[in-house]
């Protein structure tokens, strides 16, 4: 297939979808046609995560992305999780519908910057938040996901000097809850930044038998209000585990479509940014992704994920330790 010029330029297609086609049902066709099989991220659209055949957060994610048998990988998330799911199936194409659906966090830790840093620290361990690109997670001892995070810090000793990268918000809340003392890059997720912690204790006021639940990208101010604090899954587990009938989430909106389904009978009230009238926080990034991006991407097998193979290897050690690590802690 030759790439267009325009969709090169704009890192997506732009081919216009004909009136009353059925998206779904074409992404389903598409999927068998191709052997392709459809991941997605909870911080999808619902649409696209009702049919996607595997959704879960970071870390399901990467531990779904091995073992995969099918020939076409296509990753509705951000572009790290297609390079992680790349790294992983080294010889299956993986896509992507945006290539412009980044990462403000990942973004913030740049290669040259990132080894500076550590060149100042030679006598530390890395360890890298999975929301990094191939090239940190190249330099990194183990890379972490919100999940496993906490255990897999608690797996070095005590003594064991630790630069951890790139969320300062996660990173101190592993210092806080483990007494180390990471070295910490200074970078943050501006969707879990955003929440207003004025605006969500008008909402504790208003309703004070709710529960705040938070992600720990989370600022100090609002994850030291929460009475639960964990990553995207163990915030929808959570509330199928407590007695409260209703919650404040502070985490990306994407999540309260599975919330919902899984809880119909809880009430969630989306906490909600700074800066805004709107009532939810979306990622911008996640939600580049469409239903029909998602059609066109299977249709003409682009836009594709390539990760440099030297890279690629070297990103693979980090990620496998991860994989091992969390098998691990589930014996
Ligand atoms: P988790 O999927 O680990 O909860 O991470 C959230 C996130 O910000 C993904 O980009
Ligand atoms: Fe990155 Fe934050 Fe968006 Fe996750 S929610 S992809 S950390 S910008």
């Amino acid at each position: 297939m030759t790439v267009n010029k325009t969709w090169q330029e704009k890192g997506y297609i732009d081919e216009p979808i004909p009136d009353g086609i059925d998206l779904v049902a074409e992404i389903e066709s598409l999927k068998k046609q191709k052997n392709a099989v459809l991941m997605a991220h909870y911080y999808q659209t619902g649409d696209i995560q009702d049919i996607a055949d595997i959704i879960g957060d970071s870390l399901a994610l990467a531990q779904k992305a091995v073992g995969i048998e099918a020939d076409i990988i296509l990753l509705a998330g951000v572009h790290f999780m297609g390079e992680t799911v790349k790294i992983l199936n080294p010889n299956k194409k993986v896509l992507v519908p945006d290539l412009n659906a980044g990462c403000s966090l990942a973004d913030s830790c740049q290669p040259a910057d990132f080894a500076r840093f550590l060149a100042q620290h030679p006598d530390h361990k890395v360890i890298s938040y999975v929301n990094t690109s191939a090239e940190i997670k190249a330099m990194t001892d183990v890379v972490v996901t919100s999940t496993n995070a906490l255990k897999v810090v608690d797996s070095f000793p005590k003594d064991e000097k630790i630069i951890f990268g790139p969320d300062r918000n996660l990173g101190s809340y592993i210092n806080a809850q483990t007494g180390r003392q990471m070295l910490l890059w200074d970078g943050a997720c501006h969707v879990h930044e955003q929440f207003s912690l004025e605006k969500i204790l008008e909402l504790k006021k208003l309703y004070p038998d709710a529960e705040l639940i938070a992600h720990p990208e989370c600022k100090h101010q609002v994850i030291v209000l929460a009475d639960f604090v964990g990553s995207t899954a163990a915030l929808l587990s959570h509330i199928g585990n407590s007695n409260a009938k209703r919650f404040i989430v502070a985490t990306e909106s994407g999540i309260l479509h599975q919330m919902r389904k899984s809880f119909p009978d809880r009430e969630l009230i989306a906490a909600p940014p700074m800066d805004s009238t709107c009532a939810c926080n979306n990622c911008n990034f996640m939600k580049l992704n469409t239903l029909q991006k998602i059609y066109l991407t299977l249709k003409y097998e682009w836009p594709e994920v390539t990760v440099d193979p030297e890279i690629a290897e070297k990103a693979r050690r980090p990620i496998d330790a991860m994989l091992a690590l969390s098998k691990a802690f589930t014996k």
